[in-house]
């Protein structure tokens, strides 16, 4: 004769409803930091795939900037660039435009724009650079290191000139 019996004893089931909870608690943590992790991965690789969009930097009014002039401007990330009108454009304006970094490649110093020679010179070392930005003397011609150029728009309606920079996204950001 069987006398086994079988109980629902509540402590163990409360036992196993605390286990069941803290296996979902568990998992839902390995979720949430995973998630997490894999979220703070995909923004930075973010900046990787905007590299190739630009802004517009206003600069300035196609009157304000007569041929043979030249301005500098700041961008947001603090880097400087030399706009000079080097040339009239005819009916496309922009291409009388030169936009380049004020930033010698060769040690860093600052360049200008000469209006006299059409060139931009560095004082540092005696560097100077074509209208386009190509090193013709000094260091930067003996290492090949050409200043930065950066396109030109002139919106025809009204004649508002803008430089185009790169937009960086800072990771994070
Ligand atoms: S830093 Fe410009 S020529 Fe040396």
């Amino acid at each position: 004769m069987d006398n086994t019996q079988t109980h629902d004893c509540p402590r163990s089931a409360a036992v196993t409803r605390r286990g069941f909870a803290a296996t979902i608690a568990m998992i839902f943590g390995i979720v949430v930091g995973y998630g997490a992790g894999l979220w703070q991965f995909f923004r930075y690789l973010v900046p990787l795939q905007n590299k190739g969009k630009r802004k517009e930097l206003f600069v300035g009014t196609l009157s304000e900037m007569p041929v043979g002039q030249s301005r500098n401007v700041k961008t947001p990330a603090g880097e400087e660039i030399t706009l000079a009108r080097v040339g009239d454009g005819g009916d496309a304006p922009e291409a009388g435009f030169k936009a380049l970094s004020t930033k010698c490649p060769h040690l860093g110093c600052k360049v200008h724009w000469v209006a006299g020679k059409k060139e931009f010179f560095c004082p540092c070392h005696n560097g100077a650079f074509d209208k386009n930005g190509i090193a013709i003397s000094g260091p930067p011609a003996k290492e090949g290191k050409n200043l930065s150029q950066y396109e030109v728009r002139v919106q025809k309606d009204n004649g508002w000139v803008f430089v185009m920079i790169p937009e960086r996204k800072r990771y994070g950001a």
